[in-house]
């Protein structure tokens, strides 16, 4: 597996163009077959989540192609409704499919879904807000059989707003009979991106980006070319390494209020940010003081994709951070690879307490998944000589070229193929 040998201590300097946002790229995907029209979605990150959700696409009967960072699908002969187990458990956001799979096909066939080790994550929202739109569900042999032959629309209130169970019943929903009601719906922006793209295709949802989401079931969907948001969690990162490192750097092509709640952040520990139009611009001398207390929360809230690299930077602000991780049970597997390097931290069940130290040391590190395989290069970067970051194979699931945007912001960074 591929890693990178990092030199630590430079500063960033530079611009940054973000990619499509991954969370949002596998739902519009999973959307796609929806219609038998062409759907043309524009600025696909070449990353393997989206490498594995088009090869489902393609065993589920689609016909792809890819031109440039365009990908074509046609699913007109798509005639599978099983989502084939081998790649599911490699890909949580398969689960998406069972929607879309429903939608076209009246039936879906699906293992449990894979994805990054950080917790229990449960299927228990999306299944039960699909059973209330009419689905019968048999759970047998590790698969989970669902069979409608009528999608009617429900009113569906979630216990919790599950960014993946409201994308889910969105699009079992959207040629339903009658009138669905999400109730405590997931507020992401990538549900806002995901409305936008159905409606583009004819759908009616309105409603995403707040707490009730109304979906009037259409007949009929049509083809589209869309070009999704940009990933605001890879903006994030890029941030925080220069908030980290020190420099200055500037971020283009996202809607600068989808990474507010770190950008607070981030001015309390010191950064002077400026924001113009779609460009964020940071500056930092890399000498922060730590916030007291970070706290993720579904959005608007701190994300839970942050903050791992978040607790990076906090390793070498000068004082104690209390991190608590409200979203997902065991996301702090990199803290210990981060004491290899240095850094002083203790995890109590869903706590952590950062106390930063003067200096991190280079070390050789394994990412063990890929948000906290993108703390582990955070921490390289700002560490004093020579680190390894092993398997990349987690940090590729997420990151366009990390190693080829760092470099261009001046950062001494080398993958090495294995
Ligand atoms: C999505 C994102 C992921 C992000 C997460 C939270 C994608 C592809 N992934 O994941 O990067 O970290 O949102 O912002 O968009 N839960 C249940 N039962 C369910 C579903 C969820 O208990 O049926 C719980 C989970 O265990 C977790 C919490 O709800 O504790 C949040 O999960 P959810 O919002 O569903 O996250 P994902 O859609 O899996």
């Amino acid at each position: 597996m591929d890693k990178y040998i990092v030199e630590g201590g430079s500063k960033l300097y530079g611009k940054v163009e973000v990619q499509s946002a991954k969370n949002s790229v596998l739902p519009l995907l999973a959307a796609s077959i929806l219609t038998d029209e062409q759907v043309k979605i524009r600025g696909v990150p070449t990353i393997n989540d989206v490498e594995n959700m088009l090869r489902i696409l393609g065993e589920v009967g689609c016909k792809l192609r890819r031109q440039k960072d365009c990908v074509i699908i046609d699913s007109t002969n798509a005639i599978s409704h099983e989502i084939p187990a081998r790649l599911t458990k490699e890909l949580r956001s398969s689960v998406f499919m069972l929607g879309s799979v429903l939608t076209r096909f009246h039936r879906a066939k699906i293992s449990y879904p894979g994805g990054c080790d950080i917790g229990l994550r449960p299927i228990d929202l999306h299944l039960s807000g699909l059973k209330r739109l009419g689905v019968r569900i048999d759970e047998k042999d590790g698969f989970i059989h669902c069979e409608a032959e009528r999608l009617v629309g429900a009113d569906i209130l979630l216990d919790f707003p599950s960014v993946g169970a409201t994308e889910n019943i969105i699009l079992a929903a959207v040629k339903a009979e009658g009138i669905t009601v999400i109730r405590n719906a997931a507020k992401e922006p990538e549900i806002v991106d995901l409305q936008s793209f159905l409606n583009a295709m004819g759908a009616r949802v309105r409603g995403a980006g707040g707490g009730t989401i109304v979906i009037e079931g259409v007949k009929r969907l049509h083809g589209l070319e869309y070009t999704p948001m940009g990933d605001r969690i890879e903006a994030g990162t890029y941030l925080i390494a220069a908030a980290s490192c020190g420099g200055e750097i500037e971020v283009n092509g996202l809607s600068c209020e989808n990474v507010a709640a770190l950008l607070h952040k981030l001015r309390e520990n010191g950064c002077k940010i400026h924001i113009k139009n779609d460009k964020i611009v940071l500056s930092s001398t890399g000498e922060l003081k730590s916030v007291d207390l970070v706290e993720t929360t579904p959005f608007p809230g701190f994300p839970t994709d942050l903050q791992a690299q978040y607790s990076a930077l906090c390793c070498t602000a000068s004082g104690s951070t209390l991190m608590v991780e409200n979203l997902f049970e065991t996301r702090y597997r990199y803290a210990a690879e981060l004491k290899r390097m240095g850094a002083d931290i203790t995890v109590r069940g869903r706590t952590a307490l950062i106390r930063g130290v003067k200096k991190l040391h280079g070390a050789s590190v394994t990412a063990g998944d890929l948000r906290g395989g993108a703390a582990l290069v955070i921490a390289a970067l700002k560490a004093e000589g020579q680190s390894v970051v092993m398997d990349l194979s987690h940090i590729d699931r997420g990151y366009v070229d990390m190693e080829g945007k760092l470099r261009k912001l001046g950062a001494k960074i080398r993958r090495i193929k294995i």
